[in-house]
């Protein structure tokens, strides 16, 4: 039980990864707040999962500021403290970098990006107030690096994400603060039933993770409970990517069919 005695927060967590980190920032012994716009999923996945001693549900706008910091203070008021906070909710719009809107320009830096931001503020915040040390864990996305069209304003809100972590980690590296990312690769979540349905999409992605497989949720879970121990403790600003080995691949390798 390595998280004995700690909080934590995970936003989006009605679903797919972010439930994953909860179940398993629970079963590590930590208490959990989930946060998500979904309130109706939200809630039956915090009934699921845990008990009124161990869970609370928070419906929570990330690109809301005032629903962030209200968001941090119930879970103060519901177990004491913060220690362990994970920005994970995050939308995909998926088309033509010529027909992206303002709109959608906006709603997806103020979720994936302005949502990290302001996540990790109101963390760092709380966990300077009550002393310092804390870990604010960032989900970012192997697209933070690579160049797919079809997803520019995801790829560039999560390029963003990734400074999000690394000046924040230097921002309160003196507080005993470390800020961390996980990169995954494809994790087969509602987000990518909605994205990749067609078998031209499996195979594309398929063919070049050398792993051979999607991941599972519980495999990006277990790398934000590594580096939310002490097992990290000297990991902070960096961003790590479980991808099934696809950021790695050169493009001199042949793919498989
Ligand atoms: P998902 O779509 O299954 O779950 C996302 C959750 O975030 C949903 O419950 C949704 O209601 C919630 N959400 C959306 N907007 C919100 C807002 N404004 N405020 C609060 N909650 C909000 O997606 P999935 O796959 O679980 O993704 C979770 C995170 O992992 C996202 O940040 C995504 O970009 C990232 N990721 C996912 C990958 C994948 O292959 N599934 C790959 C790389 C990164």
């Amino acid at each position: 039980m390595k998280f004995a005695g700690k909080v934590a927060i995970v936003t989006g967590a009605a679903q797919g990864i972010g439930r994953a980190c909860a179940v398993r920032l629970l079963a590590d012994g930590a208490k959990v707040v989930l946060a998500d716009v979904n309130v109706e999923v939200l809630e039956k996945t915090a009934a699921e999962i845990g008990t009124a001693d161990t869970v609370l549900a928070v419906k929570t706008d990330v690109s809301v500021v005032a629903e962030v910091d209200a968001l941090v203070a119930s879970a103060v008021s519901a177990f004491g403290q913060l220690d362990i906070m994970v920005n994970n909710a995050g939308i995909a719009p998926i088309l033509d970098w010529l027909d992206v809107t303002e709109e959608i320009f906006d709603r997806t830096m103020n979720v994936n990006l302005k949502g990290a931001f302001f996540g990790t503020q109101a963390a760092a915040r709380q966990m300077i107030a009550q002393g310092g040390g804390g870990v604010i864990v960032n989900m970012s996305s192997i697209n933070s690096g690579l160049a797919n069209p079809s997803v520019a304003t995801y790829a560039i809100s999560k390029g963003g994400m990734n400074q999000v972590t690394s000046t924040a980690a230097v921002a309160f590296a003196e507080h005993g603060i470390r800020v961390v990312g996980v990169g995954p690769g494809t994790i087969m979540t509602e987000m990518i039933k909605g994205a990749f349905i067609s078998d031209a999409g499996n195979q594309a992605i398929l063919s070049r993770t050398p792993l051979g497989r999607y991941g599972e949720p519980s495999e990006i879970a277990s790398v934000v409970s590594f580096l939310a121990s002490d097992d990290a403790s000297y990991i902070t600003g960096e961003t790590i990517y479980p991808d099934g080995g696809r950021r790695v691949l050169n493009y001199t390798v042949p793919v498989k069919e």
